[in-house]
């Protein structure tokens, strides 16, 4: 008997009623009850996030005492007719056939009630099986291919960026250190794993245009935030001959399309999630139809200056023009006055990176980063500084190692005309997206300070 996957048999569910089709599935079992001469098993095989109901009976089911015994957990076979329930309005299987493929032990630790997200970051190796772990997963898998999509539709080219890098793009000494063996070292200088593939990926926009990097990014990074991983993905397209206005305006773009793809193709995900989180109904419809705030930086010191003269106490109050914003800050700006995505533009260049387009004011950046409500910055962007001689005069300044990255600032050298391009962090996309509170639920092996088990 050919298995049919669950969604499917939903699909199609209506004309196997109507035929009285025998079907087979084989999954696992979510919950078993049963009253002596009948019985309900909840089960799942991945294909949908809410499964489907098998009810087997004595008088009719082969291997009766079988399911009565299979537990939570338990791998199993299953044979019958499809019924639609009007008790529930949903679609079950009466079961005429029964096995237990691998029964489960009793010590399974995904029991029937209500897990804290804590307690099953615990279990990352069965956590999988839950619910909320496959919408969200199943999401983030569609979110990849939106995003590839979204980016070949457009003409770029994915360029693979090395994950073994001499070099510290962001300047913020978070890189993982590669040891090596003492007498005999592999690479000089020192190699690491790579923060961002940025310095890589502008090479190739210079080749192709349009082109981008979406892979693993570490950063050995110690605050213990809702929002901070040591392993994360990121998204980084880089553009040759486009600037900061026209930069942001493709961000917005991009991240209406791809909201756009994942309201039309994970709407049992969307669901569920907003059962949990009634207010992501809003924020996506508002993702995709409204038009994002942008803000000069200048202009948020301004409003947080005045909100905390008008009494709202941070936990930082001192705001000044030059301060590096911290996430209570840029919360408040998306969250309290504006309650939508902001692009904040133009920072001041003390605080950003060296690679940045210096401003004509010279003391500002031709740099944006969105904030989302919720989450704070999701993007980090900007304008890449074009001349030889800046470029090289900020890399003096700020002591970083020249000999590590002077191929990069080679490239003005040769027809560097403009380029720009960010950086997207793919975990904190799905936080925003399903209102996720800790990013270590929206990745399967989240790693952080002190954890690498699994
Ligand atoms: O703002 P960042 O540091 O920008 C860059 O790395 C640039 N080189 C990107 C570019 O222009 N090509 O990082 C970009 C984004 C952040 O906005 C954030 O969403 C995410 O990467 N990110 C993290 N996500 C999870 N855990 C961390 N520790 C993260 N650090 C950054
Ligand atoms: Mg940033």
């Amino acid at each position: 008997m050919k298995i049919v996957r669950i969604a499917e048999l939903i699909t199609n569910a209506k004309t196997l009623v109507e035929k009285n089709e025998i079907v087979t599935i084989k999954g696992w079992i979510r919950t078993n009850r049963d009253s002596g001469k009948i019985g309900f098993i909840e089960a799942y095989d991945g294909s949908n996030i809410e499964g489907i109901q098998v009810v087997y009976k004595s008088e009719s089911t082969i291997n009766f005492d079988e399911a009565k015994l299979a537990r939570t957990g338990a791998a199993i076979y299953v044979q019958g007719n499809l019924n639609f329930n009007s008790r529930n309005s949903q679609y079950e299987i009466v079961a005429t056939e029964f096995k237990t493929l691998k029964q489960s032990d009793e010590d399974f630790p995904l029991q029937k009630k209500q897990h804290s997200m804590e307690f099953l970051r615990e279990i990352a190796h069965l956590r999988g099986r839950t619910k909320t772990m496959q919408a969200a997963m199943s999401v983030r898998n569609r979110l990849m291919f939106a995003i590839h999509n979204f980016f070949q539709a457009n003409g770029f080219k994915w360029i693979a960026t090395p994950i073994i890098t001499s070099n510290d793009c962001e300047g913020a000494g978070e890189n993982f250190l590669i040891q090596e063996d003492k007498n005999k070292p592999f690479f000089t200088p020192q190699a690491s794993l790579t923060v961002s593939g940025q310095l890589n990926v502008e090479t190739y926009a210079q080749s192709f245009g349009r082109v981008y990097t979406f892979g693993p990014t570490f950063r050995a990074d110690r605050s213990h935030t809702n929002r901070h991983l040591a392993e994360f993905w990121m998204i980084e397209p880089e553009i040759a001959f486009i600037d900061l206005p026209q930069l942001i305006a493709l961000e917005e773009a991009f991240i209406k399309n791809i909201c756009q793809d994942v309201i039309k193709n994970c709407s049992e995900e969307i669901k569920f999630f907003t059962e949990l989180h009634p207010e992501i109904k809003d924020r996506l419809n508002h993702l995709v139809s409204k038009e994002f705030k942008k803000l000069e930086y200048r202009d948020a010191i301004e409003l947080l200056k005045k909100a905390v003269a008008e009494g709202h106490q941070f936990e930082d109050n001192d705001i000044f023009f030059g301060k590096d914003l911290a996430s209570e800050h840029e919360r408040y700006i998306c969250e309290k006055i504006f309650n939508c995505p902001v692009f904040l533009m133009n920072y001041p260049k003390d605080i950003k990176a060296f690679y940045m387009k210096l401003n004509p004011d010279n003391e500002t950046v031709a740099a944006s980063d969105l904030l989302v409500p919720g989450v704070g910055e999701i993007i980090g962007g900007s304008q890449r500084e074009d001349d030889y001689n800046k470029l090289m005069e900020r890399t003096k300044t700020l002591n970083i190692d020249v000999r590590s990255i002077q191929w990069y600032i080679d490239l003005r050298k040769y027809g560097y005309y403009a380029s720009s391009g960010f950086g997207l962090g793919f975990e904190r996309l799905v936080m925003y997206i399903l209102g996720i509170e800790n990013v270590r639920d929206t990745i399967p092996f989240p790693r952080y300070e002190g954890k690498i088990s699994w």
